[in-house]
């Protein structure tokens, strides 16, 4: 069933767990995606950046992920990921998106402020979900690409938070989008701090090279949405490698073994996330 972003994140923060949140950009990865969840039994976010959409057409491969979380056994939420401006996110949520994020991290405060008011103007009155960032990632996603990660700072979420009153907040922590040749440390302190501050739900994109014990530990401190990507197309891309260094010459088994082996991915992370059994 489809979900919305707002009150799946309410019941993860009841329930001290979080959920998370897969890239997909074409039916065998929504397939993964999916079927993780459905084999868990455990709500999951489907998200899909402009990139992502515009792969295969904007509103086509909208229209398949909303089908298929409806079809769906378990809460699916069809996210927007990484908007770059109100008009994206207009375009998302005419397209179907139930939950779209607006990312103007890279932006100075008040346009961040302005864009994002802009943003949530848009989505509330349709009761579309809203995430939004403060703080920056280093690293490559999509259109956002940054050399250096800049912490939020627990005063700025708050007060942004003021201004634009999101139903997801991202924050930056130690976080980077994409594989790093540096094993990511995760400023816990810091996530608690802002945890402290602000009411939204957290966010934490980027998590690909989070070690396993370090999403349990930002579970715990707060974070109720985790982004992967990176790892997910990496166990895909590996598998069909695989099978074509086999000799295979069926392309749907070539996709295939890379869906198999990217709902590995997204079980294990449910896992982690402890949101296995909470659909
Ligand atoms: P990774 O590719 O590092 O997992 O980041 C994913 C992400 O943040 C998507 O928004
Ligand atoms: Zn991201």
């Amino acid at each position: 069933m489809i979900a919305s972003l707002a009150p799946l994140l309410k019941k993860a923060e009841q329930k001290n767990y979080a959920v998370g949140a897969f890239n997909a950009f074409n039916l065998e990865t929504i397939e993964a995606v999916v079927r993780g969840a459905e084999s868990l039994h455990s709500p999951v976010i489907l998200q899909l950046t402009e990139g992502d959409l515009e792969h295969c057409g904007f509103n086509e491969t909208a229209l398949l992920a909303l089908y298929r979380a409806k079809s769906a056994s378990v809460p699916v939420c069809v996210h927007f990921d990484h908007g770059k401006s109100p008009a994206s996110v207009k375009r998302a949520v005419a397209a179907g998106f139930p939950s779209a994020m607006f990312d103007g991290s890279a932006l100075e405060f008040k346009e961040n402020v302005r864009l994002s008011k802009q943003t949530v103007s848009i989505c509330r009155p349709k009761g579309v979900s809203v995430e939004l960032e403060i703080g920056r990632l280093a690293g490559k996603e999509d259109y956002v690409s940054e050399v250096k990660s800049v912490f939020t700072l627990p005063e700025v979420a708050a007060e942004f938070e003021r201004l634009t009153k999101p139903d997801a907040l991202a924050v930056s922590a130690g976080t980077s989008h994409g594989w790093h040749s540096q094993k990511e440390v995760l400023d816990l302190a810091l996530l608690k701090r802002i945890d402290a501050v602000t009411k939204a739900p957290l966010v934490l994109h980027g998590t690909s090279g989070l070690p396993d014990d370090m999403v349990r530990k930002a579970v715990n401190a707060g974070v109720r949405k985790l982004n992967v990507k990176t790892q997910l197309h990496d166990a895909f891309n590996a598998a069909v490698k695989k099978k074509l260094a086999q000799g295979e010459t069926d392309t749907r088994k070539c996709l295939g073994a890379g869906r198999d082996a990217a709902q590995q991915v997204v079980e294990k992370r449910i896992r982690l996330c402890g949101s296995a059994g909470k659909a």
